[in-house]
């Protein structure tokens, strides 16, 4: 593409039913914030665009779970994310939400033009259908042993166990997650993008690119993303379904279709468009948002994790084409997956850094962490964050490079020439001091081709170059022992460092904006001067020019944090095991008498329970099974406070073998019932005390 005329950026739209964590900020926010920081640096027409995706069924399922609607579920998560990212310095110019009337019209429009032009495929099909709930069942409300690795509690649509990917009707012995209800087959019309029909300009479009520097239909794709089209064109393409039945989503707009709504996946990345038309009515220019949509000399660029790419490389495009009236992206830069501490991150294993929890827990740090996830993106592969590596990072990047340097330079300053910045002196410059200048441009240059071709971990390595640059130039020069000697040497010495340090405030600004603005404070830049394409200039500061106060950009980071850090990840790990170990899976398995009676299952009574210090979920429990007392640690504290359980009659496995949780030995395991929507409750005697005494056996 020639130069775009204007930018039309948008960031993945979060699922509104949980907060955002570290691995969505690596994969996709903090890469397109800096992408954009950087164009509007360049006094580029861009706009960054993201809101919360709030349709799906993971959304109704959590409702059901919380026992609250999907609207309360999305208003509460829409917020916290929202929030989180603005104070995270992530700067979309709209942040808006796919639960607005905008977007239900956007949207709906868009599928009526599909519709009425013949777009799409109406096919009545035998669907999971729950008689007691009297609903069609989405495939992640269908459970049941996996035809492929035999475990039980398989989803619809995959087993997590074996990874396999599955359809409904392969699931052996399947159950409503709703009821517990065997589901029956039911039939249920519904409408289909046939996908097939968009294969050959679908190849030509994204398979065009590789090896025509400027032939191709756009820029170059990163290699993961175009593997995987290639790899989705060549097995072929199949008719889509972008409806379902629903009652949480965008109501399908043509006759007979009561009780359906718009696939997530078909309505969400309309969502770009509808946010779009937001922010251009809230400045009061209504039509404002059709050039970057509609104009060919936009530049139009999805950021995405790597499970988004199908739907932004072939869905979405075709959807596209379809429509007609919209351009199609320049570039889909998916990176892949953040670990951290070398274990996936999940949601429902409560494994990740959350980040409105970081934000309240480091204030005044959101720069380390943009720093660290963008040292550490998954550019080209999963990668991991540790926090040992976070604590490396800003103790010997960040302190140690940039604040050390910046602040020599300005302390220097204020010690020698009361604040102004000294002219070069009469001796001017020497040859290493043109060879430091003439790095900038150079360093410049760097950056913003890394930038441009989405490489923000070297983008970012060039920028700590200049700092590197400057502290190198101070640490070989020596102002602070010249100064005696030579003290015209000195004045030349800081006026180049004071130019370095400003060069760096306009560089840092994509990826550091919180430590930029303070770093334009302190120098009294003004924003006209913080143009991009001023960095590298060795004039930026006038000789008399007066500086601000030096305030401490970074602060070393002490081990007692970052131990505290995985003193919480450990706690996680150990909720987790004793959930596993608490919980009874519902399943229906068939065990024989003799491993049934194995189990030594007695009546026994608490008598005394305390919390497990340092966890949340776990209770020390001590129980009378009537042959012993003893010790067993349950993670019920989510739901029973130890004074609700003192008294309490109870059945124990005795001979569970036992286990240390938390450094407390657990022999045993109370028997709790865990309700299809994650409740749990306690199993226990209906006889009385005087029928069934503890050491009762059960069985
Ligand atoms: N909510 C999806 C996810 O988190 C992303 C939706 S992107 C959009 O994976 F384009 F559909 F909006
Ligand atoms: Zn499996």
């Amino acid at each position: 593409m020639k130069q775009p005329k204007r930018y039309l950026v948008t960031s993945a739209l979060p699922y509104a039913n949980g907060p955002v964590h570290i691995g969505h900020l690596a994969g996709v926010y903090v890469p397109s914030d800096i992408y954009v920081r950087y164009l509007r640096g360049r006094g580029a027409d861009v706009i960054s665009i993201c809101g919360s995706d709030e349709h799906g069924v993971p959304i109704t399922i959590k409702a059901k779970k919380e026992g609250i609607t999907p609207q309360d579920v999305v208003d509460k998560y829409h917020g916290i994310i929202k929030d989180a990212f603005r104070r995270f310095g992530i700067s979309f110019d709209i942040y808006s939400r796919t639960s607005s009337p905008t977007h239900a019209r956007t949207a709906s429009d868009f599928f009526r033009k599909l519709y009425d032009q013949g777009d799409f495929i109406e096919q009545t099909t035998e669907q999971y259908y729950d008689p007691e709930a009297q609903q069609f069942l989405a495939d992640r409300y269908i459970t049941g042993t996996c035809p492929r690795c035999h475990s039980e509690g398989a989803y619809g649509d995959q087993c997590e166990k074996c990874g396999s990917t599955l359809s409904p009707t392969e699931l052996i012995d399947p159950k409503s997650a709703i009821t517990g209800a065997t589901p029956v087959l039911k039939s249920t019309k519904h409408w289909f993008l046939p996908l097939d029909r968009y294969e050959s300009f679908l190849r030509e479009w994204i398979l065009r690119e590789h090896g025509s520097d400027n032939g191709g239909a756009h820029e170059v794709w990163k290699s993961n993303v175009y593997g995987q089209c290639k790899s989705w064109l060549d097995g072929g393409l199949l008719p889509r379904a972008v409806s379902r039945d629903l009652d949480w989503g965008i109501p399908v707009p043509v006759e007979g279709a009561e009780g359906k709504v718009l696939y997530v996946w078909f309505d969400a990345p309309i969502g770009y468009i509808s946010a779009t038309k937001d922010l251009f009515a809230e400045k009061g220019n209504p039509d404002g948002w059709k050039p970057y949509w509609q104009d060919n000399d936009t530049k139009l660029v999805h950021f995405i994790g790597k499970d988004n790419i199908v739907f932004h490389c072939i869905v979405f495009p075709s959807m596209l084409k379809a429509h007609g009236d919209f351009i199609l992206p320049e570039n889909v830069p998916a990176n892949e997956f953040l670990n951290l501490e070398n274990d996936k991150i999940s949601t429902s294993r409560n494994w990740a850094v959350w980040l409105h929890e970081y934000l309240d827990e480091f204030p005044g740090k959101e720069d380390v962490l943009r720093y660290v996830l963008c040292a550490n993106a998954p550019e080209t592969k999963d990668n991991d964050f540790t926090w040992r590596d976070f604590q490396a990072r800003n103790n010997n990047e960040l302190v140690a490079i940039f604040g050390n340097f910046v602040n020599r330079a300005l302390v220097l300053t204020h010690k020698y020439f009361a604040g102004k910045v000294p002219a070069v002196g009469n001796g001017g410059l020497t040859d290493y001091d043109r060879e430091t200048l003439d790095e900038m441009p150079r360093i410049k240059a760097a950056i913003e081709q890394n930038i441009e071709n989405y490489r923000f971990r070297e983008a970012l390595k060039e920028m700590m170059n200049l700092a590197r640059l400057g502290n190198k130039y101070l640490a070989d020069t020596e102002p602070w022992k010249v100064v005696k000697s030579d003290p015209d040497r000195v004045t030349t010495i800081l006026n180049i460092a004071l130019q370095i340090t400003a060069s760096l405030a306009i560089a840092s600004e994509p990826f550091l904006p919180f430590t930029a603005e303070k770093l334009r404070n302190m120098l009294h830049l003004e924003a006209a001067q913080a143009h991009w394409d001023n960095i590298g200039c060795a004039t930026l500061l006038a000789p008399g020019h007066e500086l601000g106060e030096a305030v401490l950009l970074f602060e070393k980071i002490d081990d007692s944090v970052v131990e505290a850090q995985l003193r919480k990840l450990e706690e996680t790990k150990a909720a987790n095991a004793a959930a596993n170990a608490t919980a009874v899976p519902a399943k229906e398995n068939t065990v024989q008498f003799d491993d049934f009676a194995k189990m030594d299952i007695r009546v026994s009574r608490v008598v005394a329970a305390e919390p497990v210090p340092k966890t949340k979920k776990l209770l020390k429990l001590t129980v009378d099974t009537g042959i012993d007392t003893r010790t067993i640690v349950s993670g019920i504290a989510e739901y029973f406070t130890p004074e609700e359980m003192v008294g309490k009659r109870v059945l124990v496995l005795v001979n569970l073998a036992p286990r240390t949780l938390k450094g407390i030995e657990s022999q045993g395991m109370i028997l709790m019932a865990e309700s299809p929507t994650g409740q749990l409750s306690i199993v226990a005697p209906l006889s009385d005390e005087a029928a069934s005494p503890a050491g009762s056996v059960v069985g």
